[in-house]
């Protein structure tokens, strides 16, 4: 096949905005290795590739200014070091300049061309260099792989410049029922949790289920009993009114950080989203849940704004709205239930007024917590 190259040279594209775009590229992380005269080289990368099943080959691009670059070229052979979720520390040691960088890091050198191994790695890849054209400040090395290995474990990952964990699809839908069979207090606060039960009764993996309870110990939702038992934890109005208010924190952080630059689609969506709640107030037919449906969309549209998957996982796991179940449906949330604050909210937002922005988190927060102690308290203090 021909390649089709442009005739004419393109204009210079911004070099700020290509790094920006291009982080929305997710990777792995790697450490490149390699031997020289004694002498160890490692950097951090993620332009990694595999290129070609036959023969088997990788490719990955280095900087032509790192020491690495230039060692690889020399030495002609280089292990690809995959990098495993707890080995952050590791891609940030590589991922800087120094003469110490494995200092510290227990390695091996591989068989083929004693370039080093790094211990923990999920996986290990030595190639010896084909070819490496050079493509702007980087060059392309193309590897034919002489040595490979992997081992059990989860990758690091690295998105947006931030590292992070791949979660799998299974694991966070277990995580999801999990939470909900908590929150909707399926097994009583205090009582143990069966896991063979939660496991026939949720359809998920016992793995899944383990580690979704992990998670929602770290999270005060789960407790653990003497013995060694899952139990939900009580939900009290200290508790409660300690969750509104990190999510308040996120809000305001939120709003302090990115109300200058909004996009206009989003502020409009919300006031959409505001003017709907009203509706559902207003309609006889509507259902709490149906406005709790609005009302979280809202939040969680504002969070996202953030432009972090993490703060808005983070926020997310700070929602106890399913414990509340009856309790609310015996309350008039029509006339309790003010979404006026959000209306101000998403106002504030397009005149983008921090202060009132601002103020509005802290009075829809005041109502929500005053709604989760009615609610607690309806049920003798702890849900
Ligand atoms: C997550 C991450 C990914 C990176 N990916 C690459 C890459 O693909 N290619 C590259 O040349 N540098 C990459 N770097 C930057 C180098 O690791 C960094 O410039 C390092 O200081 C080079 O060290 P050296 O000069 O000792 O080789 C990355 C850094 C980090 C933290």
């Amino acid at each position: 096949m021909e390649l089709n190259t442009a005739p004419a040279a393109p204009a210079a594209f911004d070099q700020d905005v290509f790094r920006q775009v291009v982080g929305h590229f997710a990777s792995g992380v790697a450490v490149i290795t390699t031997a020289l005269n004694g002498q160890l080289y490692g950097t951090t990368a993620s332009a990694v590739s595999s290129l070609s099943m036959d023969p088997p080959m990788m490719l990955m691009c280095l900087n032509q200014a790192s020491s690495t670059h230039d060692a690889v070229g020399q030495a002609g052979v280089y292990a690809i070091n995959i990098l495993a979720e707890d080995q952050r520390d590791v891609a940030l040691k590589f991922g800087r300049k120094g003469a110490d960088k494995f200092d510290g890091v227990p390695h091996r050198l591989s068989i083929h061309g004693g370039v080093p191994v790094l211990d923990g790695a999920l996986a290990t890849i030595t190639c010896v260099v084909e070819e490496a054209p050079r493509g702007g400040t980087h060059s392309v090395f193309f590897g034919r792989v002489v040595e490979a290995e992997a081992a059990p474990g989860q990758p690091l990952a690295y998105y947006r410049g931030t590292f992070g964990r791949l979660e799998r699809v299974k694991e966070l839908d277990a995580y999801a029922k999990v939470r909900q069979w908590i929150l909707g207090r399926r097994t009583g606060a205090g009582e143990d949790l069966d896991i063979s039960e939660l496991v026939s009764g949720l359809r998920a993996e016992p793995d899944d289920v383990f580690n979704a309870l992990v998670k929602l110990s770290a999270e005060g939702l789960v407790t653990r009993t003497v013995c060694g038992a899952f139990t939900p934890a009580p939900i009290t109005v200290a508790f409660s009114d300690n969750l509104y208010d990190g999510r308040a924190t996120i809000e305001i952080g939120v709003i302090a950080g990115k109300i200058g630059d909004l996009d206009p689609e989003l502020v409009n969506e919300l006031t959409g989203l505001a003017e709907a709640m009203g509706r559902k107030r207003a309609d006889a037919s509507a259902s709490l849940q149906d406005f709790l449906e609005l009302h979280s969309r809202f939040h969680q549209g504002l969070v996202a704004a953030s432009g972090s998957a993490q703060l808005e996982d983070s926020y997310r796991r700070l929602s106890i709205a399913g414990v509340w179940g009856e309790a609310w449906n015996d309350i008039d949330w029509r006339s309790r239930l003010d979404h006026s604050h959000l209306v101000r909210l998403a106002a504030a937002l397009k005149d983008k007024d921090t202060d009132a922005a601002i103020a509005s988190v802290h009075s829809y927060t005041v109502q929500a917590k005053q709604f989760a102690k009615i609610a607690i308290e309806s049920r003798g203090g702890i849900v």
